[in-house]
């Protein structure tokens, strides 16, 4: 079983991104009545604390949400990303960070539904617990995110949100979102996904998102947020990026908006910079 467990991460700059364009989506998608039907292929824990030890360790958030915490004045598709961090922190303190399945069971209505896929034993166990009293509407499956997206496309509802957001601690992961979206857009070729990926000095890293714009059939969005310079021991996460087959219209310009917002206020040296590009459907 694998080592890497969110909780050490959780609210970090990478989440940050990762999750504005995630409410962003979400909020685009719900504006219409017909039912939505999210799905998370590596979903996580749900909910984090960020005074727990996990979090403690090394206090990523406090590069990341931290920083945008207590900030007026921000770019509309900031502010509703933080007005979902308040949810799990109605008295104000920044105690919890809600993960990608929260943040949708935040958002989404009645209608939609949550399909979540986590194959560590204690992350699964946590989801399940957490989400006991929704069964209805959300389903936790223990198996391999990448292999189950298979059989839940294309949703009955026609209308859906993938989310694959690996740890990439195995290496191989990199061909395997490729081969995976290239399986999914044949099974469902309307879906909207996201693809969280880490930027690392690591070839595949540099490689993945030249090899999602190739399997792209027809509009993409491609947004990356460095914070860093690139260490020179060659460790390390200086920033990330989120692909997104057949975006919602107003995606692009929400984050226009916010990306130069995501570089002043996470940017961690003067190598910090931000890129956006995409191809219209
Ligand atoms: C980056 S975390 C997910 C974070 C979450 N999506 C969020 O944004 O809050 C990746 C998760 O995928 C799980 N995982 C790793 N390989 C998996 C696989 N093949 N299928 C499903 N889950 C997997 C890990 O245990 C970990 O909890």
């Amino acid at each position: 079983m694998f080592s890497y467990r969110h909780g050490f991460h959780a609210g970090n700059h990478a989440d940050v991104l990762k999750h504005v364009v995630l409410v962003q989506m979400l909020s685009y998608l719900t504006a219409k009545d017909t039912a939505l039907w999210f799905v998370d292929t590596h979903a996580g824990a749900g909910v984090y604390a960020l005074d727990g030890s996990f979090a403690q360790k090394k206090g990523e958030f406090k590069d990341g949400i931290g920083r945008l915490w207590a900030q007026g004045g921000l770019p509309p598709a900031l502010e509703g990303y933080v007005r979902q961090v308040q949810k799990p922190n109605p008295d104000g303190t920044l105690r919890h960070y809600p993960g990608s399945p929260q943040i949708a069971l935040q958002m989404l209505r009645d209608q939609d539904r949550l399909q979540l896929f986590e194959l560590h034993t204690t992350e699964r166990e946590v989801l399940q617990k957490q989400y006991a009293n929704v069964k209805r509407k959300v389903s936790v499956q223990p198996s391999d995110g990448f292999a189950g997206l298979k059989g839940v496309l294309p949703p009955t509802s026609r209308r859906g949100l993938v989310l694959i957001d690996p740890s990439y601690e195995d290496k191989a992961d990199y061909a395997r979102v490729v081969e995976t979206m290239r399986d999914a857009l044949q099974r469902f070729a309307t879906g909207v996904y996201a693809v969280w990926y880490p930027q690392v000095q690591r070839p595949e890293s540099k490689a993945l998102p030249g090899l999602l714009k190739e399997v792209a059939q027809k509009g993409w969005l491609h947004a990356s947020l460095k914070v860093m310079a690139p260490a020179k021991d060659g460790l390390g996460l200086h920033g990330s990026g989120v692909f997104v087959f057949n975006p919602p219209w107003k995606l692009e310009e929400s984050l226009r908006d916010a990306m130069p917002a995501l570089v002043r206020l996470l940017g961690q040296d003067r190598k910090a910079s931000y890129s956006l590009d995409g191809k219209q459907g």
